[in-house]
């Protein structure tokens, strides 16, 4: 647990909640999303925030049930500020009325102070260019405020847009401070959390310093074993525990053989040799080449290469003598997910499978030192750690490896040349200065051949597709615009540099309708 100031934010289940979360880690705050249906008058005094914030959530506080804050947060002296569904359960538990809407609010408005309201504190340094567009997202509306309550901005469609009871600090506002389309919604967030005392005291620099304090408590003189795929996340979580418990730390890197050129040497130096920790190396090729011979369904293979990985690390693992910690490179989406507030399953497009899934039946205990961090701030991490920005960056690249960038069956000789054009490709986006505005890129050998000539000899060799998608979070995707130049200058280095490729083919496809991986 942090010792810095924190800011609990009560979940109840806005799709945003998370962008809460961000906003005030921007601001060097430190603060905790816990479920509603978790959070206690105990689990508040425990966690001791300096101010709480509500979020949004799908419900109608008209509705018998429906969710609410502790009733007695409101008298712990604690600055609270409520988003959307939070304003309304503000109003609700303090006396006032909400209604179900009438007309619902979605999008845009523009919210202006009411009268005499333009220097509030929480309005510092707004309406500088007249109203601020906000984003609206709700059904219901207060309709009378509670006592000590004031209005204190309004929209046209929301008379009630903003109300404030200053004398405890409490503010509500119907809309989402929290999102793009409310340009300005950070700096009322800002506002808030001067006014509650906060001094911006949470950096990436006493962060290290304070989870290395935490695994060396936690852990004491036992051992740890930490399951390393050469990506970004199990890499910092590797290096972060390495530098808090030194040799009682040893990495497994399960090797598939589903690797892109040179990768499994590379994460062999760089853990052995540049960061001295401990590491096996579990080249299990032949099994995992051996088992998917002939397999073709991307389910059938994504869940042998998860069982396989399992075993495997299970194995190595088990040579490892008095070994009580189980590290993961878990990040704070990843809980806030497996918390969700529907808990309802989802349709499942892919299995999916990483490190971070080893099973809990494995009887050892969990060390997560990345639990509490977004995917930027695990790479802001790694920098403080001194790991190199080339490899800090990198696009991402899924568990599975180069399976599900071979369409159809596997083949060595497939995964030979996906290798090669793969490096090939990567080179030139590098060589053109594009790397790091795209998201991920890669290459995909198809099942298929196709003809071709090259001299003057007929070709019959495979076709390869290239992506390079520009994305936020992985969950929507769109094309990255390549000039046609490019395109073809790559087109002509693959074909010449790799054997076995005659064919190249752009993928167009944005995600939503496609996935960013081709299985
Ligand atoms: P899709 O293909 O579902 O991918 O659009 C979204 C993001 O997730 C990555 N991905 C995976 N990552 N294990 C992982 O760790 C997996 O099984 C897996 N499948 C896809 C993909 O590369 C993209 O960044």
């Amino acid at each position: 647990m942090t010792q810095h100031q924190r800011l609990l934010i009560i979940d109840f289940g806005s799709q945003v909640t998370q962008l809460i979360a961000r906003r005030l880690r921007e601001l060097n705050v430190f603060c905790e999303i816990r479920p509603y249906q978790t959070v206690t008058e105990a689990t508040i005094q425990e966690m001791a925030p300096k101010a709480v914030i509500l979020s949004g959530g799908p419900d109608s506080v008209t509705r018998e049930g429906s969710p609410r804050a502790p009733q007695a947060l409101f008298d712990m002296g604690l600055p609270i500020f409520g988003i959307c569904y939070g304003q309304q359960v503000m109003m609700e538990q303090l006396g006032g009325k909400v209604e179900a809407g009438h007309h619902a609010e979605y999008g845009r408005a523009y919210v202006s102070p009411a009268d005499g309201h333009t220097k509030d504190s929480i309005f510092a340094g707004l309406f500088e260019a007249g109203n601020e567009q906000v984003w609206m997202s709700h059904g219901d509306r207060v309709t009378q405020l509670a006592p000590g309550f004031e209005v204190i901005g309004v929209s046209p469609n929301a008379p009630l847009a903003m109300v404030a009871d200053e004398a405890r600090k409490f503010y509500a506002v119907q809309f989402h401070p929290e999102v793009h389309h409310t340009p300005n919604g950070a700096k009322m967030l800002e506002n808030f959390v001067k006014m509650a005392g906060f001094t911006g005291d949470w950096t990436m620099a006493s962060y290290k310093d304070e989870a290395i304090r935490i695994i060396r408590e936690q852990v004491g003189d036992k051992k740890v074993i930490c399951g390393l795929s050469g990506g970004v996340d199990s890499s910092v979580a590797a290096v972060l525990i390495h530098e808090a418990i030194g040799d009682q730390l040893t990495c497994v890197f399960v090797d598939h053989g589903l690797l892109r050129l040179n990768e499994a040497e590379e994460v062999v130096t760089m853990f052995r040799d540049t960061y001295k920790i401990p590491l096996i190396h579990a080249d299990e090729a032949d099994l995992f080449l051996g088992e998917l011979e002939g397999v073709s369904d991307p389910e059938v293979k994504r869940k042998t290469i998860g069982r396989l990985f399992i075993d495997v690390f299970q194995k190595y693992a088990n040579g490892i003598e008095g070994a009580e910690f189980l590290a993961q490179g878990t990040l704070y989406p990843d809980v806030i997910e497996s918390v969700s507030f529907t808990g309802g399953p989802s349709v499942t497009i892919k299995s999916h499978h990483n490190v971070g899934g080893l099973p809990e039946k494995m009887g050892l205990k969990l060390v997560e030192p990345l639990r509490e961090l977004f995917k930027d701030e695990v790479r802001a991490l790694g920098r403080e750690l001194g790991l190199p920005d080339k490899f800090i960056g990198r696009h991402p690249f899924p568990g599975p490896g180069l399976a599900i960038r071979c369409p159809g069956e596997i083949t060595r000789e497939k995964l030979d040349i996906l290798r090669k054009a793969d490096a090939v490709y990567i080179d030139q986006i590098r060589k053109h200065g594009l790397y790091d505005e795209i998201w991920q890129a890669f290459a995909a050998i198809l099942p298929m051949r196709t003809v071709g000539v090259m001299g003057d000899g007929r070709t019959y060799d495979y076709a390869l597709a290239i992506r390079a998608v520009t994305s936020v979070d992985g969950m929507t995707a769109d094309t990255y615009p390549f000039t046609h130049e490019f395109l073809g200058e790559t087109m002509t280095r693959i074909i010449n540099e790799v054997k076995g490729v005659n064919r190249v083919f752009y993928d167009l496809t944005s995600k939503p309708p496609g996935t960013i991986e081709l299985e």
